[in-house]
């Protein structure tokens, strides 16, 4: 498919013989030939094996909020790795990153560290089940809380598979999760009001925590509409159920204080990694205190790289930078203008469209006029989107070869990439209809 690619072709067939599909995550194999092979990342932008540049928009699925080997960052975690970098007990820098979340994000008055996304909404559910005596979880349809049996529950399957929207059918996003998991699971379709209030009524009693993600991360940035994060505020207080709020995404990428903020939202936890650390691996759980009290109290909660001190120093970097510079602002000024200018080109082009999400994070739908959750994104034209991404990164912009995945803009995105995008995107608007 793509010009120049001959050094990842041969890459990928070297990592074949060694690794399925020749990568070490699922998401990052995009077909037989057509899978870069990445060689360096610096600001915004990215270079593969054959010396091909492109604007990232993919920022490693999310966490490059600053830019990519932002040097403060990497300079912090160089002079604190030289101290050692796994002392396996607490240090003052872990503590004053503990401090700078419950300071940053209003609803957490306590939190706990782990090491990457998928182990925050484990740990997180785990606490819920303890806090309530209750084991049933209700997730979200297209929302995905990371690789743990849980809640890989109708993420991905084909929306027909699901079933009849009042009554969906949960479907296991894998091979080997057990099946008597899927008796612990209620899914529902993302911004279904009455199916919300029909199921609360139902079984609120016997649900341990409701988990969304606040707009939906893994299914083209679908927002919520207004009220529905609300109703779930309001529904699962009055049910004695945990509302955990998945930030992984969102976490000090929407606003400093993530969608708590944007929304004036105080889930009872939350959980978040990626922008944490620009990019180190690093995540965390928190919430009320009532709550994460109880850790300790007979509920375990542990792992050994939990304060892993690259994670740790770029987390104590990333927020130190978070809060002094207009990170938010930058991004939301540059994110708008190309979500804009996207949006325009598509009404040009006479294409329905619609353009979802936040300047920092964003994505778009193709022939489709309105979008609420993975059911409707589902009639959207998703050859098309894959043809404008093919011919994007033919000319140097790189987004997600996967439609569900959003757009994501760092602190080092220039107005000259914004404009160098647009520019491509227009061009392969008119090159795709030709
Ligand atoms: C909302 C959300 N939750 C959890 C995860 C899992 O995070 P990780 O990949 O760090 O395990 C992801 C990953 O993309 C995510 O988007």
């Amino acid at each position: 498919m793509f010009k120049n690619f001959s050094k990842s072709q041969a890459l990928q067939q070297r990592a074949r013989k060694v690794m399925p599909l020749g990568v070490n995550s699922n998401f990052r194999y995009w077909g037989e030939g057509i899978t870069p092979y990445m060689k360096k990342a610096k600001g915004s932008h990215l270079w593969d094996v054959d010396g091909n540049e492109y604007i990232d928009y993919r920022l490693g699925f999310g966490p490059i909020i600053l830019g990519h080997a932002y040097d403060e960052v990497n300079q912090k975690v160089i002079e604190e790795i030289q101290q050692g970098t796994m002392a396996a007990m607490t240090t003052e820098l872990e503590v004053e990153v503990m401090e700078k979340i419950v300071e940053m994000c209003p609803g957490v008055e306590m939190a706990r560290l782990a090491c990457s996304g998928t182990e925050a909404t484990m740990h997180a559910i785990r606490v819920a089940r303890a806090y309530t005596g209750r084991e049933i979880i209700l997730k979200f349809e297209g929302n995905y809380h990371g690789f743990q049996d849980y809640t890989l529950w109708s993420t991905y399957a084909p929306a027909t598979a699901y079933g009849n929207r009042r009554n969906p059918i949960p479907i296991a996003a894998s091979s080997g999760i057990p099946r008597v998991l899927g008796e612990k699971i209620i899914t529902l379709a993302f911004n279904d009001f009455e199916g919300f209030e029909r199921v609360m009524r139902s079984f609120g009693e016997q649900i341990a925590a409701v988990i969304t993600e606040p707009c939906q991360g893994n299914c083209a940035a679908i927002e919520p509409l207004p009220g529905f994060l609300e109703l779930i505020r309001q529904r699962t207080e009055e049910y004695g159920c945990v509302f955990i709020l998945d930030e992984v995404k969102t976490g000090f990428r929407i606003a400093k204080g993530g969608a708590q903020e944007y929304y004036n939202l105080r889930p009872d936890l939350a959980t978040y990694a990626k922008s944490l650390g620009n990019g180190y691996p690093v995540a965390a759980f928190g919430g009320k205190r009532e709550i994460m009290s109880i850790i300790g109290d007979g509920v375990a909660h542990g792992g050994t790289y939990n304060n892993n001190k690259p994670g740790v120093a770029a987390a104590w970097a990333t927020l130190t930078i978070l809060q002094r510079e207009p990170v938010m602002e930058t991004i939301q000024q540059r994110g708008r203008r190309l979500m804009n200018g996207l949006k325009e080109i598509f009404e040009e082009a006479g294409w329905p469209a619609v353009v979802m999400g936040y300047p920092a994070m964003f994505s778009f739908a193709i022939g489709v006029e309105k979008v609420t959750c993975q059911r409707d994104w589902n009639n959207s034209d998703q050859d098309l989107y894959l043809r404008l991404v093919e011919a994007a990164i033919e000319r140097g912009v790189m987004p997600d070869y996967d439609p569900r995945e959003p757009w994501f803009l760092s602190y080092s995105h220039s107005e000259a990439d914004i404009d160098r995008t647009l520019e491509v995107y227009a061009d392969v608007v008119k090159s795709v209809r030709k």
